[in-house]
């Protein structure tokens, strides 16, 4: 297969910056949008010169391999559902769903059915977030000790609704609190074995800012502070043995600082990187799609299924500590 041949569900913002990007790809075509609004459909599909369709016509098609899905975290599981019991292969927006029991069922599907599916959480196909990998795995602070990181916006307008929407699973951890449990979880090759949270909730009754304490099995501690709600620096300090790494902006940063100190307190060296990532960073989830559908794969080595499930488990049990549960669950 020399072309795959997308299709999404959800007329929103994101698919918007997704579409770009699918256009970018050079193994990939997008074929059409499918909105539960007749006229959202239409107006997103003549902005990028495609076709709309339903939900419904969208799957019956022969034309198209793969569905995008980018609802609301409410509809991922059911928008999945239908997609994979019409044959078709699935990149799902994060979060994967709203929890665990989701996240399984879909898995289980998928295999059913053999189709392909796999969490769009763009940042790890970035390469400077493997490059970051890399040079931690070869030594370049020595041992990690502790990871401190800081991942906030003032979340305005079009965005705010259903971040603060119960019923549309919003809330901050879901949403962004993902991005930095996932990056410690990638860098570390592992999930924590002990999770401790604590959140205010906004008047809504959803998590408006949250903070995780993290251990890992060989001691490495994560603490992680995100909001939609706040301004902070949204820096990653990845401290180590011989050195920390400055990762001045946390999402979609593309320079990080290498510092390595003498072990009393001074540094003696540091080291600025630059790894360029597209402009449109979706582009890199939208190749690994090509790739692995066009060697005829199941699943991603890069975005796991079983640690999709571990981290949708992981962050059931974050909710469960603030007993929050959504009003469909
Ligand atoms: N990767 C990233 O950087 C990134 C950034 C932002 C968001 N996201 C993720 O992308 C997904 C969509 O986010 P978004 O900001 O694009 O959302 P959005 O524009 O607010 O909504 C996306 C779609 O969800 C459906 N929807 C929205 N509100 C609804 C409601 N009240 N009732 C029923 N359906 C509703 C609509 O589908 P129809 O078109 O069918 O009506 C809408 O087009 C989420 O999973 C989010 O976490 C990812």
């Amino acid at each position: 297969m020399q072309l795959i041949r997308w299709g999404i569900i959800g007329a929103g913002i994101i698919a918007d910056k997704m579409a770009n990007a699918i256009k970018l790809h050079k193994n990939s075509v997008l074929i059409s949008v499918a909105s539960r609004t007749k006229e959202k459909a239409v107006s997103f599909a003549l902005s990028h010169n495609i076709e709309s369709d339903t939900y419904e016509s969208l799957l019956i098609r022969e034309d198209i391999d793969v569905i995008y899905i980018a609802t609301t975290h409410n509809f991922h599981f059911d928008n999945a559902m239908l997609a994979l019991n019409a044959g078709k292969h699935v990149l799902i927006e994060k979060p994967f769903t709203v929890n665990a029991i989701q996240a399984k069922t879909l898995i289980q599907l998928a295999q059913e059915k053999q189709c392909f599916l796999m969490e769009a959480l763009w940042t790890r196909f970035l390469p400077s977030i493997q490059y970051l990998k890399s040079i931690l795995d070869g030594g370049a602070i020595g041992e990690i000790k502790m990871f401190d990181i800081s991942f906030c916006n003032i979340a305005q307008g079009k965005y705010l609704p259903r971040l603060l929407d119960p019923n549309l699973a919003g809330g901050v951890t879901l949403d962004m609190g993902i991005y930095p449990i996932s990056f410690v979880n990638f860098l570390m090759g592992s999930l924590p074995k002990q999770t401790q949270s604590i959140c205010r909730f906004s008047q809504t009754g959803v998590d408006e800012i949250a903070s995780y304490q993290m251990q890992f099995n060989n001691g490495v501690i994560a603490n992680i502070n995100t909001s939609f709600n706040l301004f902070t620096d949204n820096r990653a300090m990845i401290y180590g043995q011989t050195g920390y790494i400055e990762f001045n902006h946390f999402q979609q940063g593309q320079t990080f600082t290498i510092h390595k100190h003498d072990h009393s307190h001074n540094v003696i060296q540091s080291d600025v990187k630059t790894i360029n990532n597209h402009e449109n960073g979706f582009i890199y989830q939208v190749n690994e799609v090509f790739e692995k559908i066009q060697n005829g794969e199941l699943e991603s080595n890069i975005m796991p299924l079983q640690e999709t499930l571990d981290t949708m488990k992981l962050m059931d049990d974050i909710r469960k500590q603030w007993g929050l549960i959504y009003p469909f669950e």
